[in-house]
Parts: C-alpha cells; structure tokens; sequence
C-alpha cells in the first residue's frame, strides 16, 4: 500500500512551521463556516495497556477516543498537527472528528482544548497558547473542570461527556439526599 496520510483535513486548511508547541500547526486558509468539518483523524485503534510501547513520535499522533483506547495515526499528517488551546476555535464532534466553534480567518491557527478528548496522563505539557485564560498546565485531569462542562457541552469526546453526566447526577444525588435530611428534620420537628 502507498503510504499516505490516515486521516483528512479539510482543503481549506494547511500545515505550517511554527516557533514553539512542537513546531507544527494547522492553519487556516480559507475562510470556515462555524460548525464546519475541518478535520477527521484516522489509524490504529490501541488498548491503553499497549500505549507504553509507543514511541514519543507515536504518542505524539494519538488522540484518546475511549476510557481505554487510543487512536494512533499510521502516517503522520497535517491533521495530527492540531495544537491545543485554552481559547478554542474548534471543538470535537463524536470521537474523532473536529468541527469550527466559530467563523475561522484564513491565517488563523486551528485548535482545540485537549481537554475535551483526554482523560489520562498519555499528553500532559506547559501549555504556549498564549490564551488569556491560559490554564498553563495541560493534564488528563483538565475534563473535569466544572468551569468547562458548560462552555464545551456538546464537544467533548462522548466518553467524557459520560463521566461528566455521571459527575452531575452524583451531585445532583448529593443535593438531594441533604434536601432530604432537611425535609426529614423539619418533619421530625412537626410530629
Ligand atoms: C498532536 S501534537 C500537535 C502537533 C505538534 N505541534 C507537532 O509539531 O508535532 C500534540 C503535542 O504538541 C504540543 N502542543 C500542542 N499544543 C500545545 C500548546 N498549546 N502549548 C505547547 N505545546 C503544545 C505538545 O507537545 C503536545 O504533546
Ligand atoms: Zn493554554
């Protein structure tokens, strides 16, 4: 087979060299239509428990799709060069696509918050974003900021969007159960 790129990017888009985050972007060329595809990654699916045989090279065209997988891209390509950013212009659809959040300007960098495709430490860096709401570390923890369950909804990796329903109904639950004591007392106080 001839060696190709495994995933697409949109013809409105182009790689570029850039000083800093790896040395590599995508950019805009032409203008993109807010919900717009710009992106869909493709490769080896790999169990969590294969991760640590990957090379930095390999780790570094991987997207987590799943609690326990990941997605290596066979042959690395512009698509594999979307940075992350604290200040998103993109955000993910499914697991594996990307669509504009917004309107996108040529010459703009594509990006989007890693934290909406990753729940482990497999990528974790000193964030350059330069987002004035930059959260300067970047982890595998960062899902689980309530501050970004509303601004991202909807563009989490659906993984992550269940563990994050699952964290609101078990605050929900919590809420609840003090109502609950509370009715109780009160009941308690009237008998
Ligand atoms: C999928 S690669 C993105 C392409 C990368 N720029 C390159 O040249 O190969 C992800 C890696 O890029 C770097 N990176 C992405 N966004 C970054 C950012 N905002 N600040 C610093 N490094 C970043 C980190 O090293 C991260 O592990
Ligand atoms: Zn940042």
């Amino acid at each position: 087979m001839s060696s190709h790129a495994t995933s697409y990017h949109s013809p409105k888009l182009q790689a570029r060299q850039i000083n800093g985050k790896g040395g590599r972007a995508l950019v805009v060329r032409e203008p993109v239509e807010v919900g717009e595809l710009v992106v869909v990654w493709g490769g080896e699916a790999v169990h969590a428990s294969r991760l640590g045989t990957l090379s930095p090279a390999e780790r570094l065209l991987t997207i987590q799709v799943e609690e326990d997988l990941y997605l290596v891209s066979a042959e690395d390509g512009p698509a594999d060069w979307v940075n992350h950013s604290c200040n998103p212009n993109c955000g993910l659809r499914g697991q594996i696509a990307l669509v504009a959040l917004r309107r996108l300007e040529p010459g703009e960098e594509v990006c989007f918050d890693y934290a909406m495709s990753d729940g482990s430490p497999y990528d974790q860096f000193t964030c350059g974003c330069g987002a004035a709401e930059c959260r300067g570390q970047i982890t595998g923890e960062d899902w689980s900021r309530p501050e970004l369950w509303k601004r991202y909804r909807g563009y989490f990796s659906p993984y992550l969007q269940q563990r994050i329903a699952a964290k609101l109904a078990a605050r929900r639950g919590l809420r609840s159960h003090r109502n609950g004591g509370r009715e109780a007392t009160r009941q308690g106080r009237r008998t």
